[in-house]
C-alpha cells in the first residue's frame, strides 16, 4: 500500500517482518528488513528502486492498484543488488519501453542478473532529470557503497536524498520514520549494518561524504533502501557515518572464544576478569564464538579498542569457528584495532601462534606473544591468566 512521505512522494516498497538471514546466510537481520521503493507523482511520475524478488509479483500488483503503470514516466534504479531490482523483470514486463536511469556499472550488474536489454539511460554524477513543478532529480554516484553500481538520488525541493543502502538498518517496522521507533532498535541496527556492510568501504566513504557535504545540497529527508527514513534531524546519521568511517572505536575490550573442554572458556573469564580489574572504564565483554551471532559479535569487534581470541589447539591449529571468524574480520579490513591471543593445549600448543598470525594478516596490530597453558588450568594458572588481562587492559 501507498505511504506518503512528503507532498508528492510515496513509499510503496514491501515490509520483511519474517526475513532472518539476508545476503543468503551472511547477514542475521533479527528484526526483519524493509525493501524501500518511492513513488514520485510529479508532471512526471518517477518510480525509484524496487524490492527483493521473492515479493516482485506482489510488488507489482500491489504498485498497480496505487496507478496505472504505464504512467510510470522513469524509472531509478539506485543499485542493481537483487533485493531493489528484484521486481524489475516483473515490472518491465507491464512496461518494457520505460527508461531506467542508472550507472553504467549498473547497466552491467543489471543485464549480468536479468540478462534483458532494457531502454537503460546511464546517468553520471550532477546529472539532472527534469520531473515537472519546477522539481528535479539529481543524480549523485556512489561507487562502492557498496557495489560499483551504487548511486543516490536528490529531489530538489522536496530536499529528499534517495541513498540506497547508504543510512539504512535491517529493521522492519510499519512506522516508517525514524523518529517514531525505538531509538535503541534503530540504532543497534544502524550500526550492525554499517560494521558488517560498510566497513571494508570506510575510505571511499569518508571522500563521499565530503563530496556531498560539498555539493551544499539541503536535505531534509534521507530516504534509505531499508528500514526507517531519517526525516529527524536526518543529518544524525551522517555524523555517525562520519564517525563509524574514521577506524571507529569505543573504550571497549572484547574476548572471543571458542572450547572443547571450557578450559579455554575458563582463561576467557579469567581474562576478562582481570581486564576489568585493572581499569574500571572500559567496557569488558565476552562471547562464546560457537552460542553467538556472527554478525552481533563483528558489531562488537567494530565497537572494540582491542579483541582477545582463544582457542584451544586441536590437530596443531585452531577450532574452524575461530578461523572462520577471523577470516570474516579480515574482508571487513578493520583499522586501528589491537588483537591478543590465549588458548589451552593438551600436547602441541600451537593455537595461540596461529590465531596471532591470522589476526596480523587481518590487519590487527598483535599485542604480545599470547597466553596458553597445557592442560586445565589451575588455580595458580588463572590467576596468571588474570594478570594477562590486567596486562591487557594497560597495553
Ligand atoms: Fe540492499 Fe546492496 O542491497
Amino acid at each position: 500500500m501507498k505511504k506518503p512521505i512528503k507532498n508528492n512522494v510515496s513509499w510503496v516498497g514491501k515490509v520483511d517482518w519474517e526475513l532472518q538471514k539476508f545476503h543468503g546466510n551472511e547477514y542475521s537481520t533479527h528484526k526483519g528488513s524493509t525493501y524501500n521503493s518511492y513513488l514520485i507523482e510529479e508532471e512526471k511520475t518517477v518510480l525509484i528502486d524496487t524490492v527483493w524478488a521473492p515479493f516482485a509479483e506482489e510488488f507489482v500488483d500491489n504498485l498497480a492498484k496505487e496507478i496505472d503503470l504505464n504512467k510510470i514516466d522513469y524509472v531509478v534504479a539506485n543499485h542493481g543488488e537483487v533485493d531493489h531490482s528484484g521486481a524489475l523483470p516483473a515490472l518491465m514486463k507491464r512496461i518494457p519501453d520505460r527508461p531506467i536511469y542508472c550507472t553504467t556499472n549498473a547497466v552491467k550488474s543489471l543485464k549480468g542478473q536479468y540478462h534483458q536489454d532494457w531502454n537503460f539511460r546511464v546517468v553520471k554524477t550532477g546529472d539532472k532529470l527534469d520531473v515537472g513543478n519546477g522539481k528535479e532529480l539529481v543524480f549523485v554516484e556512489m561507487p562502492m557503497l557498496h557495489w560499483p553500481d551504487s548511486m543516490a538520488t536528490y529531489l530538489t525541493k522536496d530536499n529528499i536524498l534517495f541513498s540506497n543502502d547508504a543510512f539504512g538498518q535491517h529493521y522492519a517496522t510499519e512506522k516508517l520514520f525514524n523518529d517514531l521507533v525505538d531509538q535503541c532498535d534503530l540504532f543497534n541496527e544502524a550500526i550492525k549494518y554499517y560494521a558488517n556492510i560498510l566497513t571494508p568501504f570506510s575510505h571511499v566513504l569518508r571522500k563521499k561524504l565530503a563530496e556531498i557535504v560539498s555539493f551544499n545540497l539541503q536535505i531534509e529527508m534521507i530516504a534509505t533502501s531499508h528500514g526507517v527514513i531519517w526525516r529527524e534531524n536526518p543529518m544524525q546519521i551522517v555524523e555517525k557515518y562520519s564517525q563509524w568511517a574514521n577506524d571507529y572505536q569505543e573504550n571497549q575490550i572484547t574476548v572471543i572464544y571458542d572450547t572443547m573442554w571450557n578450559g579455554t572458556k575458563m582463561l576467557a573469564e579469567k581474562i576478562a576478569e582481570g581486564i576489568g580489574l585493572a581499569d574500571s572504564d572500559v567496557v569488558v565483554k565476552v562471547f562464546n564464538l560457537a552460542k553467538g551471532d556472527e554478525n552481533d559479535l563483528i558489531t562488537e569487534v567494530f565497537k572494540s579498542k582491542t579483541v582477545v581470541f582463544g582457542s584451544p589447539t586441536i590437530a596443531n591449529s585452531i577450532l574452524h569457528s575461530v578461523a572462520g571468524f577471523i577470516h570474516l574480520m579480515k574482508e571487513l579490513k578493520f583499522k586501528n584495532k589491537k588483537a591478543a591471543a590465549f588458548g589451552c593445549y593438551g600436547w602441541s600448543g600451537e593455537a595461540v601462534k596461529v590465531i596471532n598470525g591470522l589476526m596480523g594478516d587481518a590487519g590487527f596490530e598483535v599485542m604480545d606473544e599470547g597466553f596458553r597453558t597445557q592442560w586445565n588450568p589451575d588455580v595458580e594458572t588463572q590467576n596468571v591468566a588474570l594478570e594477562y588481562g590486567k596486562g591487557i587492559a594497560r597495553a
